[in-house]
């Protein structure tokens, strides 16, 4: 029993099954297309909701410092993500490099949790790009009326019930609709919606720095203090600790880099290309985040944000302190939409990616890997997650799931630079287009800013994580061990 559990999946088997005719995929991204994959993936909520949370919660104007610390534990699995996707090309990302390295138990429970950081962030990032929706139909007197734009479990402040989210249902179908009709198509249209986010941040750095007042970013590190959360509980602010959980809270902000690898299969070029499209969306994204954070806490004094602000923290502060730049205000609304599109795309393709391989390998049902005869996507498997995702994002409230996200994202982290130092110690010989550099250090420097950064999400998201890995045991137990093709080799 023990054996099967950890039986791992033999390279030139992983490698075959991508010539398999019935469950093949199309290749056709390069570098450029993969780094706006990275890009869409990345800039969204973490960014234009978080940067002023963690800096009026946690860190003050030395948010920027959290976004650096956060920025190098992405980096160390970055690399360790590099070294896998370069040298193992299949679809299914930190999956399949589990499969091969640490047995089909760990794949699994790495399967599943992968569920966590797509799933769960594409319905996460709906239920907001609905809020955010409303706020620039607000702009000219519209509004989606709170029943058709809430679920069943939240009520307004004056008792209006909330029956489904709409607006966020339509989105999923919209970029569910794309994903089947190609992957170079759905690639395309991330391409136009990532030159738009980033051009209308440019702005705002561009624009704000002007506007930047010293005294704001003075103290830089503001002298560690208790205060109360939005949610009345002692949080330290300030020092070191107030950095690290900006940091914590900021991580959201960089999720998705590690969804270009669920694409190795549809790249032409997957030993060169992958590497260049996780790292220079990863190191694009730092850039620009570093940049931003500085000038929004320059703009606005911190203390603002405590009170004011708060989820439309970048339109307050250009309203209050730049006087002369309300269009930018609307600009960014629309950037967030753009931004969440995105988000919301390529959650949604690493979702279908990582299931199409676990339903080749047997582990889960075969539907999951059909291929469109024409467009070549998997189509069944996009309209089965179209419905799951919309169950969760179109009648369940978005609180929990962001932090859901990350620590399902974290693990999976945690399982990959794991995977390459072992891979490196069981086989040397295997052929590698890009090495992780300093192998052991940056894997384990990887596990310990993860695992870091896990622990200071708090029990509450552990308990969390651990229903839902028992959960996957379940279904482990009773469905996927008997249909492995491994295990009926
Ligand atoms: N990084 C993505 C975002 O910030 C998940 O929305």
């Amino acid at each position: 029993m023990t054996s099967r559990l950890f039986k791992t999946k033999p390279l030139a088997d992983l490698l075959a099954d991508t010539q398999d005719k019935d469950h093949q995929l199309k290749r056709t991204l390069g570098p450029v297309n993969l780094t706006l994959l990275g890009i869409g993936a990345i800039i969204g909520a973490g960014l234009f909701v978080r940067t002023a949370a963690a800096a009026a919660e946690h860190a003050g104007p030395a948010v920027t410092i959290s976004y650096i610390v956060a920025a190098i534990g992405c980096a160390f699995a970055g690399l360790c993500y590099a070294e896998f996707a370069s040298s193992i090309p299949v679809a299914g990302s930190a999956y399949t490099y589990s499969y091969a390295t640490l047995g089909e138990f760990v794949a699994w429970i790495i399967g599943w949790d992968l569920i966590l950081e797509y799933a769960f962030g594409a319905a996460t990032v709906a239920i907001a790009w609905s809020e955010y929706l409303n706020k620039l139909l607000s702009h000219w007197g519209w509004e989606i009326p709170y029943a058709l734009s809430h679920s069943p479990f939240e009520t307004s402040p004056d008792g209006v019930a909330g029956m489904v989210n709409l607006p966020a249902l339509i989105i999923l179908f919209l970029i569910t609709l794309l994903l089947i009709r190609g992957t170079q198509e759905s690639a395309f249209v991330n391409g136009i919606i990532v030159i738009i986010k980033v051009s209308i941040v440019l702005l705002f750095i561009g624009f704000g720095w002007s506007f930047i007042n010293p005294m704001n970013h003075t103290p830089m590190i503001p002298e560690p203090s208790i205060i109360k959360s939005h949610l009345g509980s002692d949080i330290s602010f300030g020092g070191i600790m107030g950095i690290l959980g900006g940091a914590g809270v900021v991580f959201f902000a960089f999720i998705g880099f590690d969804a270009v690898s669920t694409a190795a299969q549809e790249a032409k070029n997957p030993g060169r290309d992958m590497p260049i499209g996780i790292l220079a969306s990863l190191a694009v994204c730092t850039i620009l985040y570093i940049l931003f954070s500085y000038v929004l806490t320059g703009i606005a004094p911190y203390t603002d944000f405590r009170v004011s602000g708060k989820e439309a923290s970048v339109a307050y502060a250009i309203m209050h302190y730049m006087p002369g730049f309300e269009w930018l205000a609307l600009l960014i609304t629309v950037a967030i939409l753009a931004g969440f599109s995105s988000v919301i795309l390529v959650m949604l393709l690493g979702q279908t990616r990582v299931f199409f391989s676990m339903s080749r390998d047997g582990l889960v049902p075969p539907i999951f890997s059909d291929v469109h005869p024409r467009f070549k996507t998997p189509y069944r498997s996009n309209m089965v997650f179209f419905i799951f995702v919309g169950l969760f994002a179109g009648f369940i409230p978005g609180s929990v799931a962001g932090d859901m996200t990350s620590i399902g994202t974290l693990f999976a982290f945690v399982l990959v630079c794991a995977g390459v130092w072992i891979m490196r110690v069981k086989n040397p010989e295997m052929p590698r287009a890009f090495k992780t550099p300093l192998v052991p250090f940056v894997p384990i420097m990887g596990i310990l800013v993860c695992a870091a950064m896990i622990y200071g999400l708090g029990r509450e998201n552990w308990m969390r994580l651990g229903v839902w890995l028992a959960i996957g045991f379940v279904i482990y137990f009773t469905y996927s061990i008997k249909h492995s093709r491994l295990n009926k080799k």
